[in-house]
């Protein structure tokens, strides 16, 4: 058996893991050989492959990013994308392909898989926003990276007595902004399954100033003001349709220092948040992923996407965990609202 794998969309911490995980199985266990294809997409529809065995592997664990490269390369809206694809796959062998990305990514494979490519999906994401999965692999990372950025803010923030906005990912979902700043104790979280009203945002920064503490906000990059429109940085779109996020955070900032007559100033984390090492967590998730994914492959289960549910590693077919995406409750969110302004 040959199999393919590629990594697509934004890079995560564990994406090594589940490479390393996949072709440790394959190759130890079944003598299966593998290729890669690069830059995700782009790599099977312009046939751009490496060889990938066991000592391709070694040593990738704890590397962040990945050694096949990402892309957000859509085949199915390039000319003839849909034979380019076959033909690469022909052209290699490829018996089946393991597809590790986000919703874009993973919404390929699904329409792919329904014109009988075989493949099977593993979920990632730091935005932890896939759906038919308790959590994906690099959210861990991130909510660490993000959580570690709010506690050094607090002392500056404390220093200078003004507030301080700390714009996370999370386009569609605000699990980064909403894990991140309760481990951090942010004194408003701002997420963009709920539309936020400024003037509430600032009674919150006012009450903070008035125990004589100075506020933290963490705000997803997708929030939106409540009868506003969401602030974007420019409006280009990626091959997926979607807008470059990022400015709301600078925006917010600049109205709390104007309707409060107080300092306000933003820190945007950025890509900081998909950058380096994986936690031990995210490794840990990210091999299970990698050898459920090769058992998938081996029981013929194509179609699916592996997930986590409770501590097991189940298979969802990919039209199911696509259908909607990962979002907050809104009772979940409500929960931390008694550490809001305090
Ligand atoms: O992978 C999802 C994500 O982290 C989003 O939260 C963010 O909007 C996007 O990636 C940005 O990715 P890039 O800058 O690579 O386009």
């Amino acid at each position: 058996m040959r199999v393919g794998v590629l990594t697509g969309g934004g890079d995560c911490p564990g994406l090594n893991a589940v490479i390393r995980s996949v072709v440790r199985k394959g190759a130890q266990e079944y003598a299966w050989t593998f290729t890669g294809f690069r830059d995700g997409w782009s790599g099977v529809l312009n046939d751009l492959a490496m060889p990938l065995d066991v000592a391709a592997v070694r040593g990738i664990l704890p590397l962040g990013g990945t050694i096949l490269g990402s892309s957000r390369t859509n085949p199915l809206r390039a000319e003839d994308g849909l034979d380019r694809v076959r033909d690469t796959l022909n052209a290699h062998g490829i018996d089946a392909l393991v597809v590790i990305g986000g919703e874009d990514t993973l919404g390929v494979a699904k329409a792919l898989s329904e014109q009988g490519v075989r493949l099977i999906g593993v979920p990632k994401t730091i935005d932890n926003d896939v759906g038919g999965t308790d959590y994906t692999f690099g959210f861990d990372t991130a909510v660490n990276i993000a959580t570690e950025a709010i506690d050094r803010l607090h002392t500056t923030a404390e220093s200078h007595r003004r507030t301080l906005v700390v714009e996370v990912m999370g386009r569609h979902s605000g699990w980064i902004a909403l894990h991140a700043g309760v481990a951090g104790g942010a004194n408003a979280i701002l997420i963009p399954e709920r539309e936020f009203d400024v003037d509430q945002v600032c009674a919150w920064v006012e009450s903070r100033f008035r125990i004589n503490y100075a506020p933290i906000v963490v705000v997803a990059e997708g929030a939106t003001p409540l009868t506003g429109q969401m602030v974007v940085k420019d409006e280009s779109r990626d091959e997926f349709g979607h807008v470059r996020l990022s400015g709301i955070g600078d925006w917010l900032a600049q109205e709390i220092a104007i309707r409060t007559g107080k300092d306000a100033r933003t820190t945007v984390l950025g890509h900081i948040q998909r950058g380096g090492t994986p936690s031990a967590y995210d490794r840990w998730l990210a091999t299970r992923f990698g050898l459920h994914a090769v058992a998938g492959i081996k029981d013929g289960a194509f179609g699916t996407m592996v997930g986590l549910r409770s501590t097991e590693i189940v298979r969802v077919p990919l039209a199911e965990a696509l259908r909607t995406p990962k979002r907050v409750p809104a009772e979940l969110y409500r929960e931390f609202g008694v550490f809001f302004g305090s």
